[in-house]
């Protein structure tokens, strides 16, 4: 079932036609489905459930939104996190600090201590050094902080490279064929409870056999540890599962995923824990925007779009394909090329591209835009952060106001405003 869905020629999320959105809170918009939520956040915990001990904690940087993290811990999700500003969003969302984990590969003091005092459940460590700062921390507070060891199986998920992590040269994990050493000497630190390991190769993986492969070199190295006399409680399996953009996008199931998983962790004895992002939120987005103009252009016209890179990172940035859509489309299509407004020649979300025909004013989505969507927003061009609204079957709620970052500048409110010669137009003199 598709939560977003044509009824009498108008598009909706779930029950909610989206103009009645637009008009409610303007575009662009991004747009949640709450039931979509509800269903990925379900699929992924039931295919996974005869694991005999598995945690979930939702990759927070997928999709930060408070309402998205409460409707995932009421269904059970904890959060992997990576800065402190996550942290205290899991935590607003009623989140038990035991069920966070906080990945990443530059973590603060300040964030270190904070998740201390907060209490979380797993810190994954990516460097020896890390790992020894932690136990110290940890020390003075007369605890000792639970942890695993992030390591760099050195396989390529064989995604794109700005989201691969799992290559011996990419900057997460430690190596692994000095993994064992390194946790020898970690699993020494008083103020350190090293339980196992992490792994997480990369995003948007549309193929078990690299997660199959890292996970093997895993089991290996777990084996390795218990022969070091190592008691290995935990295995930290990562994200990385891909969803499907283009209607021809073909991904791996997830009961063969967890068959797969079930296979190669059957004799591990480990409570795993896995940080699925997008596959959870991803399809349950979408962004939508009005059309400003269609502007002629030498191949094929402009639709420009009130949407930009700003609203929606991923193609710029990976040149990644959202589908475009018509919210009340007629039938007929067109080639055009689809760009935002930002003054970017980058800010394109596609190029020579069949989609269903819009002109001036009508309303478009780009689909897919729940994960790494408003999650990466920016003001650039001071274009203020879209809102967010999340739609729960014939109801919606704002979950994020229409906002522009305030302005960082000194100036105090009535103090006058320039110095300088009023511009006249003349050139400058060279000195
Ligand atoms: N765990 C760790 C340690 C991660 O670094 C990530 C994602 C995840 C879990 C979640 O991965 P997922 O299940 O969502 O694939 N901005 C990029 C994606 C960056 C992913 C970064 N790490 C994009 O828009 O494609």
């Amino acid at each position: 079932m598709s939560f977003f869905d044509y009824r009498d020629g108008v598009l909706c999320a779930e029950s909610v036609p989206l103009p009645t959105i637009a008009d409610a809170v303007g575009t662009p918009v991004h747009v949640y489905s709450a039931g979509a939520l509800r269903q990925a956040a379900d699929a992924f915990t039931s295919a996974l459930r005869d694991l005999p001990s598995a945690r979930f904690a939702f990759a927070v940087k997928a999709n930060p939104n408070g309402a998205v993290l409460r409707l995932l811990a009421q269904r059970g999700y904890g959060a992997d996190i990576v800065s402190g500003g996550e942290l205290r969003r899991a935590l607003d969302a009623g989140i038990a600090p035991a069920n966070v984990v906080f990945s990443g590969v530059g973590k603060t003091d300040r964030e270190l201590i904070d998740a201390l005092e907060a209490g979380i459940g797993q810190f994954n460590l990516e460097l020896e050094e890390e790992g020894r700062v932690l136990a110290q921390f940890a020390r003075r507070r007369g605890s000792r902080a639970p942890a695993v060891l992030r390591v760099n199986p050195d396989i390529d998920g064989g995604t794109h490279a700005k989201i691969t992590t799992g290559r011996r040269t990419s900057k997460f994990g430690v190596d692994i064929a000095g993994a064992p050493d390194m946790y020898d000497r970690l699993a020494q630190l008083d103020g350190l409870d090293l339980q196992g390991l992490a792994l997480h190769i990369g995003s948007q993986i549309s193929n078990l056999e690299p997660l199959e492969a890292a996970y093997r070199r895993i089991g290996e190295l777990v084996l390795e540890l218990r022969a070091r006399g190592h008691t290995i409680t935990r295995v930290d399996l990562g994200g990385g599962l891909g969803i499907p953009y283009r209607p021809e996008d073909v991904m791996p199931s997830l009961t063969d995923y967890a068959a797969m998983v079930a296979r190669v962790t059957r004799d591990w004895n480990v409570c795993l824990t896995f940080e699925p992002g997008r596959i959870i939120t991803g399809l349950a987005g979408v962004l939508l925007t009005r059309v400003i103009w269609v502007k002629p252009g030498v191949t094929h016209p402009f639709v420009i779009v009130d949407a930009a890179m700003n609203d929606l990172a991923r193609p710029a940035l990976y040149d990644a394909y959202h589908r475009f859509a018509a919210v009340r489309p007629d039938g007929r299509t067109m080639v055009a090329n689809i760009a935002g407004p930002v003054c970017e020649t980058g800010d394109m979300f596609g190029i020579d591209r069949a989609i269903d025909h819009v002109d001036r004013g009508e309303l478009a989505v780009f689909h897919a835009t729940g994960a790494y969507g408003a999650a990466m927003a920016s003001s650039y061009n001071s274009r203020p952060l879209s809102p967010q609204v999340m739609v729960d079957g014939d109801t919606f709620e704002l979950v994020a106001d229409r906002t522009l970052p305030h302005d960082t500048s000194t100036r105090r409110q009535n103090e006058p405003r320039t110095t300088g010669p009023a511009f006249n137009g003349a050139m400058p003199q060279a000195a």
